[in-house]
């Protein structure tokens, strides 16, 4: 391996010594598809299923790392120098805990043959959010744009190999990761040499009408269901504040900036799917916060998601490898524009979280989140309407955690509901009567006529005796800033109402689009119902002869869901053996793998465990395992 020193110099004798290069070779060979292969219609146009499972996949953060050697030194980034000692060895499925090492192929080959085995054949779509490259950790062995590309080909090629065959074909939607682009994080406007190479990288996933926005600036969206369910893919690298090579979304008239460009066209898109009454998922790889995004880009993605609150079923994101959601909501964004300099200062402050500024501490985002979660508004209020929660000011961000083993290897299977589906019948809305019900009052026709508001029928309290939080606890204070950027702030103007539509921190002049009915609202056809997180909890004493092993981590679901007769949303070989072929609801097994107890995944399912999180001292503790996979908070 001494070879590898020589490359140093010279990022260019990346050709002739790279040990990419035969192996890409040979993925071009097993791969369904060949590289060349310019036939993308037949694969990129969708096709109405016969059948849908009612499942799909949120798969993030892959990080492969050829240069990886299995008993290498960790703090080589496990590229050279054997130590002695066991605990400096990089393992042979790789670290986990750390950020020194990214994956090693043979996990990244494990998780490939187990969604094969396990998913491939039960899933309508895959959801895929970038970094498909190692990080830039190795001064010894820098990056370089060949090889991104060439780790890019290689990944998508397992990905065709897994999902696009002969037995099948599963839509992949794939975004752009910041570590995608050399160097990490800079990208450029469009048309440009990144966006032509992605073009052609992901010509069998990237639809063919899309072909030109996306040289354009690498976002695109895809028909899953043809004229029924979409999903939009983001590129976030024109709205993540890293990027200096864009300017943060400005409003100003005529702005060639890129990331004010893909709001508009985003804009474009969701009007045109709600129209249609299709409903969509967007995904991107950096989210939403405003700790991530410049400041312009984080408002026009919240008022976007906000204004299209009945079309999109959800916000699915990569990037920080750590389990969590969060929202945004009208009153922080109605903050954001009434006091800028307010926003600035933070932004200043704020811990981004890209892997090479790993001596930010992040101690605070388990933090953050308990404050935002204790500073929600009342769920109802008996006796003053504006105090009470409205679920139109809501939108709800999933982020999944990584297959790197920043923390442990692991990914997510959503499910969703199919249930009234038939091939013929499925977009939204063709049976309902237009009704024109605006939440902010501004005109527009509704796609959803309106109905009994259950998502206050449930009591919101959960009678568990966890310990609650005492009142000692350090609450939110009024307009206290944030770390990483949530920062909910419950000193509101209800911009809800008449009189206050016209104020300048009421900024959505255009209107929004919110109904109880929606699938983000309510469970009905679409509607995301839970989630399972796999992981590889046992990396560290596995090794060659003894391969880790996919288990469940957690499930959204209610234990009941897994008593039959159900659906069940796991394949019972896939269960923990204590809740395999259960016949009964067990009491004492409940919060092991369903801590949740989510009868859906709507807007008001997530305000309320997010509420539960705020005051349950053991459930949030969970909550907080559960984002770092079991390890510290680092
Ligand atoms: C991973 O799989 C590829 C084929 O897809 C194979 O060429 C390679 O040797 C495998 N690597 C490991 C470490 O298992
Ligand atoms: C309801 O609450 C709002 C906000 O706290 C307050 O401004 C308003 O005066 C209250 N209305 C009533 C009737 O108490
Ligand atoms: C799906 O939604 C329909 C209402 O449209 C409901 O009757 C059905 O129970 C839901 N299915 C599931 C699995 O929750
Ligand atoms: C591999 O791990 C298994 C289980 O932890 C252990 O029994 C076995 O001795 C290990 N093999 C080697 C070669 O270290
Ligand atoms: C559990 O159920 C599965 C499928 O119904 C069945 O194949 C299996 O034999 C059952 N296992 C036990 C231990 O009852």
């Amino acid at each position: 391996m001494r070879r590898l020193l020589l490359l140093v110099p010279s990022a260019l004798s990346f050709a002739a010594a790279s040990p990419l290069q035969p192996r890409a070779a040979a993925d071009a060979q097993q791969a369904p598809f060949s590289i060349n292969d310019r036939s993308t219609a037949a694969l990129t146009e969708p096709v109405s299923p016969k059948k849908l499972h009612g499942q799909f996949l949120h798969i993030t953060d892959i990080h492969p790392d050829p240069w990886y050697v299995p008993k290498g030194r960790v703090s080589t980034s496990c590229h050279r120098k054997k130590p002695r000692k066991e605990r400096e060895k990089a393992g042979f499925w790789g670290v986990p805990y750390t950020e020194s090492c990214d994956s090693p192929d043979s996990l990244v080959n494990l998780t490939m043959k187990w969604l094969d085995k396990e998913w491939a054949d039960k899933l309508d779509f895959v959801i895929w959010t970038g970094d498909s490259a190692r990080h830039d950790t190795d001064n010894e062995i820098p990056r370089t744009a060949e090889e991104i590309f060439t780790l890019n080909r290689r990944t998508t090629a397992q990905m065709e190999h897994v999902f696009h065959n002969s037995k099948r074909k599963v839509p992949i939607v794939v975004s752009l990761g910041n570590n995608d682009m050399y160097p990490h994080n800079i990208m450029y406007p469009g048309p440009n040499e990144v966006t032509h190479e992605y073009a052609d990288i992901w010509k069998n996933i990237v639809p063919f009408d899309s072909y030109s926005v996306f040289l354009r600036g690498a976002y695109y969206s895809k028909e899953i269901i043809p004229d029924q369910l979409a999903v939009i893919s983001l590129n976030t690298l024109y709205f993540y504040d890293s990027n200096k090579a864009v300017d943060g979304c400005p409003t100003k008239k005529h702005s060639e900036d890129p990331g004010r460009l893909q709001l508009n066209w985003l804009e474009v898109q969701l009007k045109e799917y709600r129209k249609r009454k299709m409903q969509v998922w967007i995904i991107g790889h950096v989210p939403p916060t405003m700790g991530n995004y410049y400041p312009e880009c984080y408002l026009g993605y919240g008022q976007l998601a906000l204004r299209f609150q009945d079309t999109i079923l959800g916000h699915i994101f990569g990037h920080m490898n750590v389990d969590h959601f969060f929202w945004i909501d009208a009153h922080e964004l109605h903050h954001g524009v009434s006091d800028p300099s307010l926003l600035s200062q933070l932004w200043n402050k704020i811990t981004s979280f890209s892997w090479s500024t790993t001596l930010k501490p992040r101690y605070s985002l388990a933090k953050t989140l308990k404050n935002d979660f204790r500073s929600l508004p009342p769920h109802k209020s008996t006796d003053n309407e504006t105090e009470a929660i409205n679920y139109d000011d809501y939108a709800i961000v999933n982020v999944g955690p990584a297959i790197v083993p920043a923390y442990l290897p692991s990914v997510r299977v959503f499910t969703y509901n199919v249930t009234d589906w038939t091939p013929s019948k499925g977009a939204l809305g063709k049976d309902q009567e237009l009704l024109d019900v605006e939440a902010n009052g501004a005109e527009g026709d509704e796609i959803f006529d309106e109905d009994k508001d259950d998502e206050h029928d449930d009591d919101d309290d959960d009678d568990d005796d966890d310990e609650e939080f005492g009142e000692s606890e350090p609450g939110k204070k009024k307009g206290s800033k944030r770390h990483h950027g949530h920062r909910h702030d419950p000193d509101k103007i209800d911009c809800t109402l008449k009189k206050n539509r016209d104020l300048e921190q009421c900024i959505f002049k255009k209107p929004r689009h919110a109904s109880k009915r929606s699938p983000s609202r309510r469970n009905r056809l679409w509607t995301p119902l839970g989630y399972t997180q796999f992981y590889l909890p046992n990396l560290d004493t596995s090794n060659k002869s003894h391969p880790p092993h996919f288990e469940v981590e957690y499930m959204t679901y209610p234990l009941a869901s897994l008593v039959p007769p159900t659906d069940y949303p796991v394949p019972q070989h896939l269960l923990p053996q204590s809740l395999k072929n259960m016949s009964e609801v067990p009491k004492h097994i409940s919060s092991q793998y369903t801590p949740y107890e989510l009868k859906d995944l709507t807007i008001s399912s997530w305000i309320k465990l997010a509420r539960r999180l705020g005051r349950k001292k053991k459930l949030f503790n969970r909550f907080v395992s559960f984002m770092y996979l079991g390890g510290e908070e680092d």
